[in-house]
């Protein structure tokens, strides 16, 4: 029943596309949707898939110790101050909190205040959350590892990216390293879905390994990339959409 509500939010949006031929503004979908949601699993679903709050919690998980923890790099950092791009519910969040001192996170969604439901019910509390427009109050030099995953995919262009390549730079301690997985263009360059296209929660863009580890090296000393994950890494099975990129800031 809850989350046959968020289904019929996806459905009408797609009618509309079909039969009024209506753009679908993609960042603003991102902004708004979460909004009217006070149901904790109808919230969560709306970020990754879920029908229960445990489901959440054991996925999130499986996905913070399967696809960050492992690094050997991750391994040597400090673990003072860890940072989330596109935080979503926080079921990355939360278990990102009990590795480090402190946990920040960073969206544009406009539902903070059941995220933070969310971690305070699975006990975590030295968090903090910003809203995207406000990542120059987080000071530079001051994080020791940047992550993101399942976020990169849902920017509405190239200048996003940018804008959060400029701001790990600025805020990666020396020793600091960036985590990010991305959405996988197979062909060459970049590729956006244009708003007449996009559908609800559908990935809009994709970028081929080659020019991402480029977009890196140019600004980075790249430490690992993978061009081929599983979807499932627990049976190491089927392929994922995203790709990884593993950096920290060039050495002096
Ligand atoms: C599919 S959800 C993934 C959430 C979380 N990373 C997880 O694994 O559960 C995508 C997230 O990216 C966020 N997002 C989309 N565009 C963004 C942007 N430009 N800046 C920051 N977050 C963004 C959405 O609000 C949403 O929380």
């Amino acid at each position: 029943m809850k989350v046959d509500k968020l289904k019929l939010r996806i459905f009408k949006s797609r009618l509309m596309q079909r039969v009024f031929g209506q753009p679908v503004n993609i960042r603003a979908s991102w902004e708004e949707t979460p909004k009217d949601y006070r149901d904790m699993v109808e919230f969560l679903d709306w970020f990754d898939r879920t029908d229960a709050i445990e489901s959440t919690v054991e996925r999130g998980r499986v996905d913070w110790q399967h696809r960050f923890a492992p690094s050997q790099a991750y391994s040597a950092l400090s673990k003072g101050t860890v940072l989330e791009i596109g935080f979503g519910g926080g079921r990355l969040l939360m278990h990102a909190a009990r590795d480090f001192e402190r946990a920040i996170g960073i969206d544009i969604h406009s539902n903070f205040a059941m995220t933070e439901r969310f971690l305070e019910r699975q006990g975590v509390s030295n968090y903090q959350l910003y809203h995207r427009n406000d990542f120059a109050k987080i000071p530079e030099n001051s994080v020791d590892f940047v992550y993101s995953f399942i976020v990169f995919q849902h920017f509405d262009g190239m200048a996003e990216v940018d804008y959060y390549l400029t701001h790990i730079k600025r805020v990666l301690r020396q020793n600091g390293i960036a985590q990010i997985y991305y959405g996988k263009n197979q062909e060459e360059g970049v590729a956006l879905t244009n708003a007449t296209d996009f559908r609800l929660r559908d990935c809009s863009l994709f970028i081929s390994p080659i020019t991402m580890r480029q977009l890196i090296s140019d600004r980075f000393d790249l430490l690992e990339y993978s061009d081929r994950l599983p979807r499932d890494p627990l049976s190491n099975s089927g392929e994922s959409v995203q790709a990884m990129v593993l950096f920290r800031n060039r050495s002096a």
